[in-house]
């Protein structure tokens, strides 16, 4: 047996994607995996537990440099040391990037549908929304680079976050297009966040490039923001990390992390990360053969029972978006048939946007057996309505 196949029971153990809903509610939605993290990384848990004594923690040196390493081997991006800050979430400093980079009433581009956590890092820290929405072309979607080049040229955008690998869509933005954006931004003034949490997740025939490493223009106007929390599933051990080469926007944003006091990291999280990256790589190719696995799976299911749904098929991340649209349901039927009628709970499209109306988000980061289930309960409840 695939130690991915592995069931390991969630409930009742304050877990935010199994305990959220019913018992009887299959839970597909958060990005969060079902599976047991490597062995390296509960054994530095086990470590730190046995000691006995958790007090205040200082990020060591360790921190800094295993992801380094971890950037250099795989994306041959170089970073250094003084361009890193701790953050415990991304979202969190996509909040405080947000209120350190903007006054009230600026405007933010959001590449929709979207993450739905960035609409309100904008709206609740004071800005403006400006959507450049994304194109569906070919069942797979792209950016629209004449809408961008548009929306960047109002004065009042100066930020732009992107998704990189984009959650909901599952792109993995190539080379020439990471440039075009890029250099859309340069011309008109508009910094980078660039949201990289989902970038070592990526399937077969393509690359992640990050935003950042492409040129010293480019990292000028950026702010990365990666983690091992997505990649080897330790969300809830709070830790993160942002790369802003430029030393003036990165002052702004020291300064809200020592003005909230977040300089210091949970002392699980600290040893999680380091063992994540130092000793998790071949772990993480067995998890991303395990993962195509499951996607050809859901593919072939698709195709054969339920060929009104159609798949956006996703380059990289967990998460897969599905296209319901066929079946000219409401939002609100389709969130009704998903939890009521099928007990299966996907993220519901509209919540990424207006643009994900009659799309459903599913994470297919669980045992291929829990797939199957949520598959086999979805296909009964479209059959029961037609
Ligand atoms: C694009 C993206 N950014 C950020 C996060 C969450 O980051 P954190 O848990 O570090 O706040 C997620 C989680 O799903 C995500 O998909």
């Amino acid at each position: 047996m695939n130690k991915f196949d592995k069931i390991i029971n969630r409930k009742n153990t304050n877990c935010c994607k199994w305990d959220l809903l019913g018992e009887d509610i299959l839970p597909l939605w958060v990005a969060d995996m079902d599976f047991e993290v490597c062995p390296p990384i509960k054994d530095a848990l086990i470590e730190v537990a046995s000691h006995g004594v958790y007090g205040y923690t200082l990020l060591p040196d360790s921190y800094y440099e295993s992801f380094m390493d971890w950037q250099k081997k795989r994306n041959n991006w170089k970073i250094e040391k003084e361009w890193i800050s701790f953050s415990p979430g991304i979202v969190p400093a996509i909040n405080m990037l947000v209120r350190a980079l903007t006054q009230t009433g600026d405007k933010v581009i959001l590449q929709t549908p979207v993450y739905y956590p960035f609409y309100k890092a904008v709206i609740n820290n004071g800005a403006q929304i400006l959507k450049n929405p994304l194109k569906l072309v070919n069942h797979q979607y792209e950016m629209d680079f004449d809408d961008l080049e548009e929306k960047a040229k109002d004065p009042r955008a100066c930020l732009l976050i992107l998704c990189s690998p984009h959650n909901p869509v599952g792109r993995v933005w190539n080379k020439e297009e990471l440039e075009r954006l890029g250099n859309i931004c340069i011309k008109n003034d508009v910094m980078v966040i660039s949201d990289e949490i989902h970038s070592d997740l990526i399937y077969k025939g393509y690359k992640h490039i990050p935003f950042s490493s492409i040129t010293k223009e480019f990292s000028e106007i950026s702010i990365s923001c990666l983690s091992p929390s997505k990649t080897f599933n330790i969300a809830g051990l709070q830790i993160s990390t942002i790369v802003i080469p430029n030393s003036k926007i990165r002052t702004k944003f020291n300064n809200v992390l020592e003005n909230n006091f977040l300089t210091m990291p949970n002392i699980f999280g600290v040893k999680a990360y380091e063992a994540a990256y130092k000793e998790g790589e071949s772990w993480l190719e067995e998890l991303m053969e395990y993962l195509s696995d499951n996607l050809e799976f859901l593919y072939e299911f698709i195709e054969k029972k339920l060929p009104k749904v159609k798949v956006i098929k996703p380059q990289g991340t967990y998460l897969v978006w599905l296209d319901f649209t066929e079946l000219k349901l409401t939002k609100n039927e389709l969130k009704e048939l998903m939890l009521k009628k099928a007990k299966v709970f996907l993220d519901e499209g509209y919540i990424f946007g207006a643009e994900g109306e009659g799309y459903e988000r599913i994470n297919i980061a669980c045992p291929r057996s829990i797939l199957e289930e949520a598959l086999n309960r979805i296909e009964k409840a479209l059959n029961s309505i037609s």
